[in-house]
C-alpha cells in the first residue's frame, strides 16, 4: 500500500485547479440505470471510487468506459438488478444504484453497505421510502431485496426523520419513473443534490424543489440519455482552501464560486484566512495568529462533517482552544488520536473534541483510516516541522485526484511512496 512523505515548512503559493465533485459524479453515474443509450459525463474525476463505480454498473449491465476525465455510459435495457457483496463492500455509495434499480427493473437485490469508519451508517430512511412508493423490502443473507408486486412504483408523500444525502437522491431516482407525485420532505440540501436533479431533468424528469427541504417529482413514462459536465468539488476545494491557510499560502483555488463554500469560508474568515473572490475562483490567504474558532458539523447549508477533519488540523495551530462538534456521524474522530502523536493538544469530549492550540507540529509516521482524516493528516504534515509519512493513502485516493501532483507545483514537499504497509 502507497504511502505519502512529506516535509513541512512551506509556505503554498499558486493556482490549483479543482476537479469534479465525487459525490456528484457516484449518483450521476448511476442515474444512467433509468435510461437506454449513450451518456456522456465531462468532468467525472479519476477517483478510485469512480472506478468502482463504474465497475459495478458493468457487473448491472452497463457499459461504463473511464478515459481522461469522461466517461461514457451505454445502456441497451437488459439490466441485471443485482448488486454484488464484492464491490458493494469496496465502497458504501453502491446503495445508489438501488433507487434507480427498483424504478428501471420494478426489483433489486443491493448488498448491505454494511458500517465503514465513521460510523454504522444504515440505509432505514433509504428503505422507508422505497416501501411508502409500494416497493416490497426483505432483508436477507446481507441482501437488501426490494420488489415491487404492481410491476411499478407509485408516487408518495415521503418525510425523512433527518435530512440524509444519498437518502434524498436514491429516493428522487426511485420516484423520476413512478406513476404519480412523489413528495419528499425534510431533505438534504447539499449542492450535489441539487446537480443529481439538474441531471435527471435533463433526462427528461420533472423535479422541483431540489436544493431546498420539499422536493416534488412528477413521475414520467421514460427518460432519455444525457451529456453533462460535472460540478466542482466543494471538498476538495476547502481541504485545498485550509491548506494554504495553515502554511500562511497564498493560494488561487480555481474553478469554484463562494456559493456551495459559504460555512466554509466564514469559519476560515473567522480563523483569520484572507479570502476574496477571483476570477473563476477563491483567492485565499493564510496569516499568522490562526485564531480559534468553535464549529458544529451540520446537514448543509451548515458546516460540511466532510470538512471537519480539515479545520481540525488548522484550529491545533490557532492561538487559543477551539471546540468542534461532530453532529452527522457518529465516529469520526479518528484523525485526533494521529494528530496528537504530531503534537497536537486534542482531548474528546463525547461528540466535541477540545482543541487547545500548540506552537507547532512534529513530523511522525502517521495512518490514515478515512478519507477525510487522511486529508487532514496530509494538512498536518505540510505544516509540521520535519518529514511525516501518511500510510495507507489509498483512503484519500478515493476522494483526491493524486493530491500530491495538485499540491507540488504549489511549494509542497511531498512524494508518494510505493508500496509501504
Ligand atoms: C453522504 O453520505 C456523502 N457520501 C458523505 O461523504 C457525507 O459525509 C455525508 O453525505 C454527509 O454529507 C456521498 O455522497 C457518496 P447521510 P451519506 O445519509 O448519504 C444517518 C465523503 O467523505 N443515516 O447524509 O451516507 C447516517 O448514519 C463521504 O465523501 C441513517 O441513520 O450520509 C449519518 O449518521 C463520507 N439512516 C447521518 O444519517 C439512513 O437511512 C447522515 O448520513 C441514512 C443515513
Amino acid at each position: 500500500m502507497d504511502s505519502l512523505e512529506i516535509i513541512g515548512g512551506n509556505r503554498l503559493v499558486g493556482t490549483v485547479p479543482i476537479s469534479g465533485a465525487k459525490n456528484a459524479a457516484l449518483p450521476i453515474m448511476t442515474a444512467a440505470l433509468l435510461a437506454d443509450g449513450e451518456h456522456v459525463f465531462r468532468n467525472v474525476p479519476d477517483l478510485r471510487d469512480v472506478h468502482t463505480m463504474t465497475r459495478l454498473l458493468g457487473r448491472l449491465g452497463v457499459q461504463a468506459v473511464y478515459r481522461d476525465g469522461e466517461v461514457q455510459m451505454t445502456s441497451f435495457g437488459d439490466i441485471q438488478p443485482t448488486a454484488p457483496y464484492d464491490l458493494v463492500k469496496q465502497m458504501r455509495a453502491s446503495v445508489l444504484v438501488l433507487g434507480p434499480l427498483v424504478a428501471r427493473c420494478g426489483r433489486a437485490m443491493v448488498s448491505l453497505p454494511g458500517g465503514c469508519a465513521i460510523g454504522a451508517r444504515p440505509i432505514d430512511q433509504h428503505l422507508k421510502g422505497l416501501s411508502a412508493m409500494g416497493g416490497r423490502v426483505e432483508l436477507r443473507h446481507g441482501y437488501v431485496e426490494v420488489t415491487v408486486p404492481r410491476g411499478r412504483l407509485r408516487g408518495a408523500d415521503i418525510t425523512f426523520d433527518f435530512p440524509t444525502h444519498t437518502g434524498t437522491e436514491n429516493l428522487m431516482c426511485a420516484a423520476v419513473l413512478a406513476q404519480g407525485r412523489t413528495t419528499l420532505v425534510n431533505c438534504a440540501r447539499e449542492p450535489e443534490v441539487e446537480e443529481l436533479a439538474r441531471v435527471l431533468n435533463k433526462m427528461g424528469a420533472r423535479i422541483e424543489g431540489a436544493g431546498t427541504s420539499v422536493i416534488s417529482i412528477e413521475g414520467v413514462e421514460s427518460l432519455h440519455p444525457v451529456d453533462h459536465a460535472i460540478m466542482p468539488d466543494r471538498i476538495e476545494a476547502g481541504t485545498f482552501m485550509v491548506a494554504s491557510a495553515a502554511t500562511e499560502g497564498d493560494m488561487l483555488v480555481d474553478g469554484i464560486g463562494f456559493e456551495p463554500l459559504e460555512a466554509v469560508i466564514a469559519k476560515l474568515r473567522e480563523a483569520g484566512a484572507g479570502i476574496e473572490r477571483e476570477g473563476g475562483g477563491i483567492r485565499v490567504v493564510g496569516s499568522r495568529p490562526i485564531r480559534p474558532t468553535d464549529v458544529i458539523t451540520q446537514p448543509h447549508p451548515g458546516f460540511p462533517t466532510d470538512m471537519q477533519a480539515q479545520l481540525m488540523m488548522l484550529m491545533c495551530l490557532a492561538k487559543g482552544t477551539s471546540r468542534i462538534t461532530e453532529t452527522v456521524f457518529e465516529n469520526r474522530f479518528m484523525h485526533v488520536s494521529e494528530l496528537n502523536r504530531m503534537g497536537a493538544d486534542i482531548e474528546i469530549n463525547g461528540r466535541t473534541a477540545v482543541v487547545r492550540g500548540v506552537d507547532k507540529l512534529e513530523g511522525a509516521e502517521v495512518m490514515a483510516t478515512d478519507l477525510r482524516a487522511s486529508a487532514s493528516l496530509v494538512l498536518a504534515g505540510l505544516v509540521a516541522e520535519g518529514t511525516t509519512h501518511v500510510r495507507r493513502v489509498y483512503h484519500l485516493d478515493r476522494g483526491y485526484e493524486q493530491i500530491e501532483k495538485k499540491l507540488a507545483p504549489l511549494g509542497a514537499r511531498i512524494k508518494r511512496v510505493a508500496g509501504n504497509a
